[in-house]
């Protein structure tokens, strides 16, 4: 414990490196330190952890039930003997899934239950690209002007990925992903406040991202220009964006409840292979169940908007390199 040391990001708003620990053998001082330093700075990066699929898995779990552990979120498949497969083509929806997450976004907001927080643990890298950024909504919606604030105080948007993969690619996806997407693509949408209090800090951000489409009560270009605006405005301040360039070895774990996220670039014939984890969120990221009578304004709301998007965006496919989609 006396070793474990935790640096702010230089000239950033938000995240640490934290060192001098190995998450594969913590202590529970250790893990009450890494717990309020994750609250306070919302991402923490672990420097030549070297994890392994369970060691990631086991990290995960001491922070709530998993959506998934130690999967690859990767280009190619990794054997049972430890090499790797093929890498994946480019027309494959797995890589179509990947692409779109070339796009900001917090994780699983388009399930019930949106998701905790999320690590990724680098094995390869390529030499140039691929890189991980994240982006805060805390200190945004925090320098937001007031105006815009009481604009968007009791706004919400419905989360899709059926939407974002249409209308940042051109991608209609008629079957659900492949590993660690599982059933991504399954036609509902859940609506979340553009403005989220954090669960255990009490702490309000804008809540935004590529799944977020149809603010009830606005036009449809009213809803987009205001979801571009205030996404642009979270990344217009380089001190609210990390730009994560991968070592091998590297842990990065953010907290998917006001960190964005997206991948880079690169060239997708070299490989590219991280181990993910990913957290389901407790009772207050849930939105509502599909059973619940709130559902259907969702799904209504989303098949209308795939019908436009059929149109408008059959010339985007594979253009998710920008938030502002
Ligand atoms: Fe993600």
């Amino acid at each position: 414990m006396q070793d474990m040391s935790i640096e702010r990001i230089e000239g950033k708003a938000f995240g640490a490196t934290v060192t001098g620990v190995e998450l594969r053998n913590l202590g529970d001082d250790e893990f009450a330190a890494i717990h309020a330093a994750f609250l306070e700075h919302g991402f923490l990066l672990f420097p030549g952890q070297h994890l392994n699929e369970q060691e990631s898995a086991d990290f995960g779990r001491r922070w709530g039930e998993l959506e998934f552990g130690g999967q690859a979120l990767a280009n190619q498949r990794k054997h049972k003997d430890g090499t790797y497969g093929e890498i994946f083509d480019i027309d494959s929806q797995l890589m179509r899934t990947n692409l779109g997450n070339e796009a900001w976004h917090t994780d699983s907001t388009y399930k019930p239950y949106s998701s905790k927080c999320a690590m990724l643990s680098a094995v390869i890298v390529p030499d140039e690209g691929g890189q991980t950024e994240l982006a805060d909504m805390r200190s945004a919606y925090a320098e937001l002007d007031e105006a815009t604030k009481d604009r968007i105080a009791d706004l919400s948007a419905y989360h899709s990925t059926n939407y974002s993969q249409a209308n940042d690619l051109g991608d209609f996806p008629q079957s659900n992903g492949e590993g660690a997407y599982g059933t991504v693509y399954h036609g509902e949408a859940y609506l979340r406040p553009l403005v989220k209090i954090h669960p255990e800090t009490g702490i309000p951000s804008l809540f935004v991202g590529r799944h977020a489409f149809g603010i009830p009560g606005l036009p449809r270009e009213e809803s987009r220009a205001l979801l571009r605006s205030l996404m642009e405005f979270v990344v217009a301040d380089e001190r609210r964006v990390y730009r994560h360039d991968w070592t091998p070895g590297d842990t990065l774990f953010w907290d998917n409840r006001f960190v964005l996220h997206r991948a880079r670039p690169y060239d997708y014939s070299k490989p590219r292979y991280l181990i993910g984890t990913r957290v389901a969120g407790d009772a207050s990221e849930l939105a509502y169940l599909p059973d619940d009578p709130r559902a259907e304004a969702g799904r209504q709301a989303l098949a209308a908007e795939l019908a436009i998007l059929r149109t408008e965006a059959a010339d985007r496919r594979y253009g998710a390199t920008t938030a502002a989609r």
